[in-house]
């Protein structure tokens, strides 16, 4: 740990516009060829990742776990899942980032734990009452006999958040007892926040990583940690959160704030200060950003754009109202269009204008056939969209893969399926696994190169999007990438940018401050070039190069 004040730190700000790649470690590379991705693997592509120009990567859970919610059931906060390597194997990693200028980012999972982790399990092996059980939420159940959960909140992934435990301890030793709240997996028990030693041990969990060099944390259901568990608990069907004063029962509520500002002061111990980017699913932006004050976590996710329709209008709106709010709080913008809990955006775009959650669900339920797909077209957009996000103030978040213009994977059979969403659902809802599928590295090597028989099963398309087969080739969506990454690192400006009419209204025109311009054609036929374009000062295009017009669905980048 440096003396110095970590705010003066020459790196303080090194994130606020950072190209930030996820990785989800059992799928990106298995080096003992296990089938399982691993963190001797990510260290092995050290090279790939530093070459394609992002400045850090973020890892998904690697934890200890039995993987009930791919990983983010974690067992030991403060460990590596053999499977994926030791914390030798985590250091050696994190200096082989170091030593190729990126830097790290891991994901902590505050809200849950998993049931084998050994405070749930000393909970379960005692009593009602006991200080054991306090760290989670246990409560009795409603009806005569407690045979009622002791609300109506539903689980994200399906059914109720209650599961009752048979008593090991006390009076009541062998039968059914008390619940304990799980809003994800049964295998997930919420902590209970209140309680000290919650938060003196999350405090250690992040001096833990921070002291073994890592340089920012991704807070997963940052927004869920507070909960009004005051008796009767009340009534919450659903888990939208409708209102924006804080004042739901489980989410976004103020008393969340208090926490983080106590993770700003450890994170403030460390020169520079470690980042921390909040994943907050609140729908009303002023609320979001609170987490993302420069007295909390720094950044949150904006799943803005990734939620909007393809359209102009739509983009500019929302880029306009996220720069506003994040200068008004101190934060920097984030922008992300995949991760490993959405359908991968080619695919989103290669299917009708309009469809919503619930038409994308059912497509992947179809086995990604009804309707039949325009991956041509998804593909387009989803550069178009990519180019136009990389040149936007702030940090961009990319999802492994999608530098090699993966589709989603949505035919996995059902029998290889692993989300518990599927389970929970009773097969209605097919989940995640698509855009998990383990990476395409080289089409002449068994499993594409990444190791062992994967543990989801590749498609046979996979081959033509291997990084080897795209690798040097003019176009290809891999060299695009890392084009736009080189470029923007080189013409990276103040944090702003300025709107500038275009003659279409399909077209958004941004220019940096520095006279870095992008144009991104939103509509489906050329669009007319704004006046005053020089056209010889394109450096780059996400589809075709521009012959007096923009292409349909294409963005292109003007140097200064
Ligand atoms: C958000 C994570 O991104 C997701 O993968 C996980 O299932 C839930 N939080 C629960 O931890």
């Amino acid at each position: 740990m440096s003396t110095d004040l970590p705010s003066s730190h020459p790196d303080a700000a090194w994130w606020r516009q950072a190209a930030v790649y996820q990785i989800y470690p059992r799928s990106f590379a298995d080096a003992n060829h296990d089938g399982l991705g691993d963190l001797p693997g990510v260290t092995a592509r050290m090279g790939y990742l530093s070459g394609l120009g992002i400045d850090a990567i973020w890892l998904s859970p690697f934890y200890p776990s039995a993987l009930a919610d791919g990983g983010y059931d974690v067992d030991d906060y403060r460990n590596v899942d053999p499977r994926l390597g030791s914390l030798a194997d985590f250091d050696a990693m994190v200096a082989a980032a170091h030593d190729s200028g990126l830097r790290v980012i891991v994901d902590i999972v505050p809200n849950h734990s998993s049931n084998r982790h050994a405070w749930f399990q000393a909970a379960l092996a005692s009593a009602p009452g006991s200080p054991e059980r306090a760290r989670y939420h246990f409560l009795d159940g409603l009806g005569d006999d407690g045979e009622l959960p002791p609300s109506d909140w539903p689980s994200h992934f399906g059914g109720g958040a209650w599961t009752r435990v048979v008593e090991q301890a006390g009076p009541n030793a062998g039968s059914p007892g008390q619940w304990y709240l799980h809003l994800f997996a049964p295998e997930q028990p919420d902590f209970n926040w209140d309680h000290a030693e919650v938060r003196e041990d999350f405090h250690t969990t992040l001096r833990f990583w921070a002291d073994r060099g890592v340089d920012g944390f991704r807070v997963d259901v940052a927004h869920g940690l507070a909960k009004d568990m005051s008796l009767p608990l009340r009534s919450k069907p659903s888990l939208e959160i409708l209102v924006d004063d804080g004042t739901d029962a489980l989410f976004d509520r103020d008393a969340v704030h208090e926490i983080f500002a106590g993770w700003r002061s450890v994170l403030n111990e460390y020169s520079p200060p470690k980042a921390a980017v909040a994943e907050a699913w609140v729908p009303f932006t002023n609320r979001r950003l609170m987490y993302a004050r420069p007295s909390e976590l720094g950044q949150a996710f904006n799943f803005d754009l990734l939620q909007a329709p393809f359209d102009a209008a739509e983009f500019r709106a929302i880029v306009q109202k996220c720069l506003e709010e994040a200068a008004a709080s101190g934060a920097s913008s984030t922008w992300v269009f995949s991760n490993h809990d959405v359908i991968r955006h080619p695919s989103r775009y290669a299917l009708p204008d309009g469809s919503t959650l619930a038409d994308l669900e059912a497509w992947l339920l179809a086995d990604g056939r009804v309707p039949a797909p325009d991956l041509e077209r998804g593909l387009r957009r989803a550069r178009a969209a990519t180019l136009f996000m990389l040149a936007l103030p702030g940090s961009a978040y990319l999802y492994q893969g999608e530098e090699l213009g993966l589709f989603e994977v949505a035919d996995l059979p059902a029998s290889a399926l692993q989300d518990p969403t599927w389970f929970r659902t009773q097969h209605l809802v097919k989940g995640r696994d698509g855009c998990r599928v383990p990476l395409p590295w080289d089409a002449a090597e068994p499993n594409f190169g990444f190791g062992g028989t994967p543990w989801l099963p590749q498609p046979a398309w996979f081959a033509g999007k291997a990084a080897a087969s795209q690798d040097g080739v003019d176009g290809s969506t891999l060299e695009m990438y890392r084009s736009a990454l080189g470029w923007r690192r080189k013409l990276q400006a103040e944090e702003t940018l300025e709107w500038l009419s275009s003659p279409a209204d399909v077209v958004a025109h941004y220019r940096r401050p520095n006279g870095w311009e992008v144009l991104t054609n939103f509509g489906a036929v050329p669009a007319a070039l704004p006046a005053g374009v020089d056209l010889s000062k394109v450096i780059l295009s996400s589809g075709d190069a521009p012959s007096g017009a923009i292409p349909a669905e294409t963005t292109l980048w003007l140097t200064p």
